[in-house]
């Protein structure tokens, strides 16, 4: 049960006053709770359906069609691998093949410790460097087998914690929303 902590309450709250109507700051409080705990669960969705004036079905419909938003456990690292045409004529189901021996876990799996969950997607625009992945949506291209390799302890080292942020996480720079377009600047 993950409703939203009393600091993210706070920030659901001055993100709705944004919207003439409540109800449009639905997909940024998804993010929110996904920001929170990597997925958006019952209890946050309940939570954002109270916030909102809307049912839990409502927001359940919105937060199941959007792929960015998932309503499964996800681990720290969601690594999508491309295997869209540019990226299959260059390596990109062999990249698959090898994040999967890697990771230990087959395309839609989570690894056992919750580090790394590992995608197959259509094409990400890049395909000028493929074979290409994202990781949380900061994007890699030209990745070879063991480039592969070395990003997967380069994350589970923490040597890559200010470029890519967990899972979850859209944007570390949080806007100030008790300034309007009307403020001074
Ligand atoms: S086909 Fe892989 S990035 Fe476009």
């Amino acid at each position: 049960m993950a409703r939203l902590s009393a600091p993210n309450v706070e920030r659901a709250r001055s993100t709705i006053a944004l919207y003439p109507h409540a109800r449009s700051a639905l997909i940024p409080l998804l993010h929110l709770a996904q920001e929170q705990d990597g997925w958006v669960d019952e209890a946050a969705m309940q939570h954002i359906a109270e916030l909102l004036e809307i049912t839990p079905a409502e927001v359940l419909g919105t937060a199941s069609f959007y792929d960015m938003i998932f309503t499964e456990p996800v681990g720290k690292h969601l690594v999508s691998v491309c295997t869209n045409i540019a990226c299959l004529l260059n390596g990109g189901v062999e990249l698959l093949e090898h994040a999967e021996k890697t990771l230990g876990v087959r395309a839609g799996g989570t690894t056992a410790d919750g580090e790394f969950t590992l995608e197959e997607v259509e094409c990400i625009a890049l395909c000028g460097d493929a074979p290409c992945l994202a990781v949380n949506w900061r994007f890699r291209g030209k990745v070879t087998p063991s480039a592969f390799d070395t990003l997967v302890d380069d994350l589970r080292a923490g040597r890559l914690a200010e470029e890519i942020p967990p899972h979850g996480t859209l944007c570390r720079v949080r806007r100030d929303t008790t300034k309007t377009s009307e403020s001074p600047a």
